[in-house]
């Protein structure tokens, strides 16, 4: 036994290690400074300074710890021998190259750990002779990047984590042979896309964790092959803004985190396949709304959290179908109110975070409060931040007495009640007002005599104030418009009705044109038949600008205003079929203008 120590240490350092050894441990060789437990045949060498690998280890031990040393270098069969070892710790050292074959012999290490180091490269061939090896940690080094069979003799890894390396590539056969490998982790790296080619060799991973990459989009199958997935996670990419819609097709993934991103919207298109999603996460992302009836093809999720976004409103049918649905995580947003119309049913609903938003308390949240008692707040009671009478209370504070006169609302109700009877020519401005009031404040929509709901664009729109403005009105604008103003504790209507006499004009009446009519509302005809053509629309002001600009600049002017007329056109779904333009034809170019009209020509517009 003592034959197994070098010859290198002395006499007094083999006296030394004689004397710091337990009695118990007699028979058992443990290098100097190191601690060693015969028991569970630990060797534990953690922080004593070391410079290079203790000699004479016992080669029955399971576990060395050789972290917190000033290891530098490895060098070929550095272990070899210690062929019953399962864990090796090299962490925290300034270990910057490793040889070839330095673990060579390691035949039943499961666990090696290499992490706060300063490796730079990984030789192929550096983990050769590791074929039980199923965890390994290079985190933390300054590893720039993975070549192609690194670590193809590891068919048995199942986790790595190459985190917080300086990655800028990974080669697209890097991950060959990893035939087991279920977690990765990639954290902090400068790649500048997702390594797609390198990461579809791994097709039984099931978790990957990609955090702090610079990447902006991500693109359409971006996870190719990874079919056993289950599990991805984005984390602090601060410029991803755009998810494009199939960037995760092939993926069929239970749990998905992105979080701390640049989102603004929930990514619902790229989602949407993904049906046996339970957990979803997209907080801190600059998300507004989550839209209604939007999430219906995830049917089993049953987690969705939005912590830290910029939530204005959670829309009627938000999580309508999701029928497992159990927690909802929208701590710390903008939300005035949280409707019980969003979910598919509440009573499936066990945990809600929806503390730190600043709600409004009122009948909309009289579900919330009525459940206090029973709904899991994650310790994190909502609190009220209007009226001011339940300012800055905590939902459990209420009373069950008090509900009914602070969680309140008043139906919404139309003021001005008097009939709106307007009889107008065409070509008219109107306006017909639809004021309500109502706690919360009311919803105010037009709908036509068709029954469809007015928008504020458009030449007949709702203003801000509840208006409804009829620019231009037209003869088939004539009918019964109903005002609906609503909020949550009810609805109430008006009818406004509007006749406009169709008369024939002419082009010299001023309302045509007035207010800048011109240029934002219909041409006056609906159709060009049977009707006085428009009036050109260049005056002879302009004409004389176009002959000293000359022909050709004149004629690459009239272009672009064709471009904009038709696009003017198309985006008012009407389309005027001809133009006819005059010009003075230049004396330079007499004879080119041979046109039957003599300086006039006409255009068909398509
Ligand atoms: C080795 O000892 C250090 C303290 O000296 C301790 O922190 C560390 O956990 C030990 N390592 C093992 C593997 O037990
Ligand atoms: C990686 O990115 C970090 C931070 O952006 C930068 O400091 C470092 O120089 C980059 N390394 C390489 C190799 O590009
Ligand atoms: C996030 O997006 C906003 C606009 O959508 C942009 O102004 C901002 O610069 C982006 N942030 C980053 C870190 O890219
Ligand atoms: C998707 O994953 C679920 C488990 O989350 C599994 O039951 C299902 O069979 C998988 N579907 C496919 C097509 O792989
Ligand atoms: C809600 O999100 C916050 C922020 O991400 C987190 O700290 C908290 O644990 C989450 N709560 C639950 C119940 O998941
Ligand atoms: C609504 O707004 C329009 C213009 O924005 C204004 O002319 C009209 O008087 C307003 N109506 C009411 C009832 O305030
Ligand atoms: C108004 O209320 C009635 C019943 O109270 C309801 O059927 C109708 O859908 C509501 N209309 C709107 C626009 O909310
Ligand atoms: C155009 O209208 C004016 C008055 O509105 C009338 O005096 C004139 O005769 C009309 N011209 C034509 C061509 O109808
Ligand atoms: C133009 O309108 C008239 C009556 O308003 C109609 O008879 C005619 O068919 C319309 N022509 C076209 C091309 O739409």
């Amino acid at each position: 036994m003592f034959m197994e120590l070098s010859g290198q240490q002395g006499v007094l350092s083999l006296l030394l290690w004689y004397l710091s050894f337990s009695t118990a441990d007699l028979t058992w060789p443990c290098p100097q400074m190191c601690v060693c437990r015969q028991d569970t045949l630990e060797i534990n060498c953690s922080s004593k300074h070391l410079t290079s690998v203790p000699e004479g280890l016992p080669g029955n031990a399971k576990q060395l710890d050789l972290s917190g040393n000033r290891l530098k270098t490895l060098s070929r069969r550095q272990f070899y021998g210690l062929s019953k070892l399962e864990e090796l710790d090299l962490g925290d050292n300034i270990i910057s190259m490793i040889e070839v074959e330095a673990f060579q012999g390691l035949k039943n290490l499961r666990f090696l750990r290499l992490k706060r180091n300063r490796l730079k490269i990984l030789p192929v061939g550096v983990f050769s002779g590791l074929p039980n090896l199923r965890s390994l940690d290079v985190s933390e080094n300054e590893i720039l990047v993975f070549l192609d069979y690194t670590f193809q003799e590891m068919g048995n890894l199942m986790e790595m984590n190459a985190g917080e390396n300086d990655l800028v590539f990974i080669s697209h056969r890097a991950f060959f042979g990893l035939r087991s490998l279920q977690e990765l982790n990639v954290d902090r790296s400068n790649l500048s896309s997702i390594p797609t080619e390198a990461l579809s060799q791994l097709q039984n991973l099931a978790k990957l964790r990609l955090r702090r990459l610079t990447i902006n989009v991500l693109p359409n199958n971006a996870f190719r092959h990874l079919h056993q997935l289950r599990t991805l996670q984005i984390l602090q990419w601060p410029s991803l803004d755009t998810l494009n819609s199939n960037s995760l097709i092939g993926l069929n993934l239970s749990t998905l985190v992105i979080s701390s991103c640049n989102l603004s919207s929930v990514p619902y298109a790229s989602l949407r396949h993904l049906v046996y999603l339970r957990y979803l996460d997209l907080s801190y992302n600059p998300i507004r709304s989550i839209q209604g009836n939007s999430l219906e093809e995830l049917l089993r999720l049953q987690e969705f959290h939005l912590a830290g976004g910029n939530l204005l409103s959670i829309e009627p049918g938000a999580f309508k179908g999701l029928v497992y649905f159990r927690l909802l995580n929208v701590s710390s947003n903008r939300l005035t109110t949280l409707e019980e119309s969003a979910f598919h049913s509440v009573g499936n609903l066990q945990t809600l975070r929806l503390d730190r938003n600043p709600l409004t308390c009122d009948c909309r949240l009289l579900w919330v409060v009525r459940r206090r008692l029973r709904l899991n707040f994650d310790g994190r009671q909502p609190a009220c931040s209007g009226p001011a009478l339940a300012r800055r209370r905590e939902f459990r504070e209420f009373l069950e007495v008090e509900l009914p006169a602070v969680f309140a609302c008043r139906q919404a109700r139309i003021l001005n009640r008097q009939p709106q009877d307007i009889k107008t020519e065409e070509g008219a401005n109107v306006r017909f007002e639809c004021r309500a009031d109502g706690h919360p404040a009311p919803s105010v929509t037009w709908l036509t005599p068709e029954q469809t709901p007015l928008s504020s664009t458009g030449r007949l729109r709702v203003l801000v104030n509840g208006s409804l403005e009829v620019r231009y009105a037209q003869a088939q604008d004539t009918g019964s418009y109903l005002c609906v103003a609503a909020n949550a504790a009810g609805n109430d209507s008006i009818s406004a009705h509007l006749l406009v006499h169709s008369v024939p004009r002419n082009y010299t009446t001023p309302s045509f044109f007035d207010e800048g009519w011109f240029e934002t509302s219909l041409p006056p005809f609906s159709n060009s038949s049977g009707r006085v053509p428009r009036p050109y629309p260049f005056d002879a002001k302009t004409l004389i600008i176009a002959t000293t600009m000359g022909f050709l600049s004149f004629l690459s002017s009239v272009a672009i205003c064709f471009v904009f007329m038709f696009f003017w056109s198309q985006s008012k779904g009407q389309i005027k079929h001809t133009a006819t333009i005059d010009f003075v034809p230049r004396t330079s170019m007499g004879g080119g203008g041979d046109g039957a009209d003599g300086g006039r020509f006409t255009m068909k517009l398509i």
